[in-house]
């Protein structure tokens, strides 16, 4: 696996070799950081992500038969798996077949085709490279079944359908905001995302700031089942909150003072879970606020309490994310940082001085190291817009 940037003439040959000959198209979809708004999609919540200049390539051709043959340049040979399959294979493939199944379940066009796939994106690191992989796969396929609208014409039902393979066929019951980032994003702009009303407004990044996305080097095995599991005490909180809020539909409509008064209720740690969503859904805006006045303190502020509550109430970091956080926090050049994406692991999101990234960047690193005994890898990313067809 290698970060090292991807052409299109990459991709082709790339396909040339897998299969023969040349492909129809090349589509690329980005990953993304999220700079706030952690584990509020699937309760409804607010979201802001950034597409990042790190993608994920599929290089396609149409065949005459309902089927998809598979290859990647990460994983060896090329798999055969028909349109109708009954059941997910249980390796990388299922992203793509579970998107194109759940593509062809909302009435979109599907056809047979050959894929060839490509990452910059470091796999397991909280980056989404599962998202840029079904939203390539997606949008590839489209194009190849004849599909001309523009992409506003069909961002929902991609997102949804890359959100719904990764559900029903993967097993990760994730909420939509990666696959949503990948499909709505724009270069020099954060996307804020309403997941209750699919409501977006981008928030320019201050010029001054770069992203910094520095990698534990650490995936822990638990990431999918403590997320399932999470979601589940999501539930489990509206269910109890309900019993003294009528009509409580999700942890988007319980305020503070709600969880003040009922929090005691139900059961300690499904509060504590639902106290992290609230006080999370609250510092969205904040932190939108500072970056729209370039507000450092008040941003940095802010992105520290997501950590911590992150951490201690919604308990899915690690000491890796930890260390790294403090790290970040004592290096030059740094403006404020956090965990990013699920947790256990992966990647922690900074914005830095951007004439002070290189620095900020080798002192994080020995920091780490001499904290962890473990090799970060310090990423300087520029933001990224939406899936394309590359020309
Ligand atoms: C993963 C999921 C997203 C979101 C984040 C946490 O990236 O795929 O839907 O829930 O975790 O914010």
């Amino acid at each position: 696996m290698s970060t090292a940037p991807i052409s299109r003439e990459d991709a082709a040959a790339g396909f040339r070799g897998a299969f023969g000959g040349a492909p129809d198209l090349v589509a690329r979809a980005p990953g993304r950081v999220n700079l706030i708004g952690e584990h509020t999609d699937y309760n409804d919540g607010l979201v802001l992500p950034a597409a990042v200049s790190l993608a994920t390539f599929a290089a396609g051709r149409r065949l005459p038969a309902p089927v998809l043959r598979l290859a990647s340049r990460e994983f060896p040979g090329v798999v055969e798996v028909p349109l109708a399959a009954r059941r997910p294979r249980g390796d990388w493939t299922d992203y793509v077949t579970g998107t194109a199944r759940a593509m062809a379940a909302r009435g979109l066009a599907v056809a047979g085709a050959e894929l060839w796939f490509a990452s910059e994106i470091p796999p397991g690191a909280g980056l989404s490279s599962s998202a840029a992989l079904e939203i390539a796969a997606g949008l590839g396929l489209l194009r190849l079944a004849g599909d001309a609208r523009p992409l506003p014409a069909l961002s929902w039902d991609l997102i949804l359908a890359g959100q719904a393979g990764e559900r029903e066929w993967v097993g990760a019951n994730c909420g939509f905001m990666d696959q949503a980032s990948a499909v709505l994003a724009r270069a020099g702009a954060a996307l804020l995302l309403d997941c209750r009303s699919r409501e977006t407004e981008y928030i320019p990044l201050p010029a001054e700031a770069v992203l910094a996305v520095c990698h534990t080097g650490v995936r822990h095995e638990l990431a999918t089942s403590a997320y399932n599991q999470r979601r589940r005490e999501c539930e489990a909180a509206v269910a109890g909150l309900a019993a003294h809020l009528p009509g409580l539909r999700s942890l988007r409509d319980v305020n503070p003072e709600m969880l003040e008064r009922y929090g005691g209720e139900i059961d300690p740690v499904v509060a504590r879970r639902a106290r992290h969503v609230v006080t999370e859904n609250a510092r969205v805006p904040a932190a939108c606020a500072a970056l729209r006045t370039g507000d450092w303190p008040r941003l940095r502020a802010v992105f520290a309490a997501s950590h911590a509550s992150l951490r201690d109430d919604y308990e899915v970091s690690c000491p890796e994310l930890d260390a790294m956080v403090e790290a970040a926090a004592a290096a030059p050049g740094f403006l404020a940082g956090r965990m990013t994406g699920g947790g256990f692991g992966g990647c922690t999101v900074n914005l830095v001085a951007a004439d002070l990234a290189p620095a900020f960047a080798a002192a994080v690193t020995a920091d780490y190291q001499a904290r962890m005994h473990r090799r970060a890898r310090v990423f300087l990313l520029a933001t990224a817009g939406s899936a394309t067809i590359e020309p």
